[in-house]
């Protein structure tokens, strides 16, 4: 049978589509290979988000391909993913001998068109359409791919797509509108992954606070599942939201110790939200609030929807919640009109907060977004001293942020072999913080206590002769 390549380009989202793919061939008898230098198909599955980020897949591809010209006869190449979404067939007027471009409404449909494309029953595939019901269709798991060893840790999809049209992001043209899976469906996946030993699940979207408030109603009787959460929060005063109603859900699932989820929108932080972390426990004390800018002129003309008091306000009843909670985020720097007093701003807010981590992206202008067309696009260098100065001072706080828990005590899921180097084990704190230590291969999938003895770049180091045995 054949061997596949697949290699990921930009987010957990991304990540979690190729592995669902990986599945799905696995599961029709292709071997995964280790390289592209072995392997039959190659598939890259790219990401839109920045210019970057598009020129580095077609780089590797044309690269690939011309390898393969003199290696590889018969090698088959596609493009899945956000970019193959958003250039569609233009992807093929470039580079002719790409064989397969897939949508991120089609990734059910790899298996069969790599059958036919290898079978000589087509010539080349372009399929970008929508097609109703895809957010259902991501649901297999890898848990024991590579690896051999099983994993602890899964992600889940609960949605697709994002309504909010941040002017510079791309997400809404290469996603789609929001669609969600229905709460049985999802918590269906979560249980048979803890079936499996999955100790971590975290809930995947493009905008996760915004789970079931469009389309099929996720809050709907045949749909939701009774009581708990909802009545909980009824009682309150408070309507939880659906996602609020998934997330007790999932926290119901036996033999489930974590449950974290990625990417929240701020003004999908209401009472309900904020609340939930005060009462379940296996919701750990860790967000990921992407932010994007300190300065209310720039929030807006991004239309993101909340001021930075606003901001600033959630960052506050997280901490109350759950004092200690590990906070990251996202920052555009240079956004088309942003002022030096602007982006002065943006570091007075990230001083403020004190971010655990920050991920800064230097703006790019996107194809068909309104900021790609508005006045006052920043010079490249400009764009590069501020990333420099915030770099600087994200950097600065982490170290102190991580300095701080030298000598304490955290509680680790521990994962596996670090990556770096395999003699030691990896595991994260409930912050979601990397702690290095070591242990051995029996303690995977434990949750551990582990005393801190040094830190390095946003790693913390637990020493082996304190990990309780
Ligand atoms: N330019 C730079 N960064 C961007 N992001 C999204 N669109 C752009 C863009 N056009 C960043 C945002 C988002 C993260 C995933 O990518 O910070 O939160």
């Amino acid at each position: 049978m054949p061997s596949v390549y697949i290699k990921t380009y930009g987010c957990q989202m991304n990540e979690r589509d190729s592995e669902a793919v990986a599945a799905q061939l696995v599961a029709k008898g292709y071997s995964l290979a280790a390289s592209e230098h072995v392997a039959d198909v190659v598939l890259l599955n790219t990401c839109s988000v920045r210019d970057n980020a598009e020129q580095t897949a077609l780089g590797k591809m044309a690269a690939v391909i011309g390898d393969a010209k003199k290696n590889r006869p018969g090698q088959v190449f596609g493009f899945l993913g956000c970019m193959a979404q958003s250039r569609g067939k233009e992807l093929i007027d470039r580079l002719p001998d790409v064989d397969l471009v897939l949508g991120t409404q089609k990734f059910h449909r790899a298996a069969e068109y790599l059958d036919d494309l290898l079978a000589g029953k087509r010539d080349q595939v372009v399929d970008v359409e929508e097609e109703s019901g895809s957010e259902g269709t991501i649901r297999e798991h890898l848990l024991n791919g590579n690896a051999k060893a099983r994993s602890v840790t899964a992600f889940v999809s609960i949605m697709q797509g994002c309504n909010q049209h941040c002017t510079f992001c791309i997400v809404p043209y290469t996603r789609g509108e929001e669609r969600s899976r229905t709460i049985p469906d999802i918590v269906a996946e979560c249980r048979e992954l803890v079936t499996q030993g999955v100790k971590e699940i975290t809930l995947l979207g493009q905008i996760v606070t915004s789970y079931g408030r469009r389309g099929r109603d996720a809050s709907s009787p045949n749909c939701s599942r009774d009581g708990g959460g909802a009545l909980h929060a009824l009682r309150r005063g408070v309507a939880a939201t659906p996602f609020v109603q998934l997330i007790e859900a999932v926290h119901e699932l036996e033999g489930l110790e974590r449950i974290r989820f990625t990417s929240p929108h701020p003004k999908g932080y209401g009472q309900d939200l904020v609340e939930a972390y005060g009462r379940l426990p296996k919701l750990v004390e860790s967000a990921h609030l992407p932010v994007q800018s300190g300065s209310d002129r720039v929030l807006k003309l991004m239309h993101r929807g909340y001021t930075r008091a606003r901001y600033l306000e959630i960052i506050r009843q997280l901490r109350a919640a759950r004092p200690g909670i590990g906070i990251t985020t996202d920052i555009i720097v240079g956004f088309p009109g942003e002022t030096e007093a602007d982006f002065t701003e943006t570091l007075s807010l990230c001083r403020e907060v004190e971010f655990d981590n920050a991920y800064l992206f230097k703006y790019s202008p996107r194809k068909d977004t309104p900021a790609a067309a508005m006045p006052d696009q920043l010079p490249e260098a400009l764009i590069e001293e501020r990333h420099a100065r915030v770099l600087g001072l994200v950097n600065e706080i982490g170290k102190r942020k991580y300095d701080a828990l030298v000598g304490r005590k955290v509680e680790i899921l521990v994962e596996g072999p670090s990556r770096k180097n395999p003699a030691r084990l990896t595991g994260r704190t409930r912050c979601n913080k990397i702690v290095v230590f070591e242990g051995s291969e029996r303690h995977r999938g434990e949750l551990l206590d582990v005393k801190i003895t040094r830190t390095g770049s946003f790693t913390l180091y637990g020493d082996p002769a304190i990990v309780n045995l």
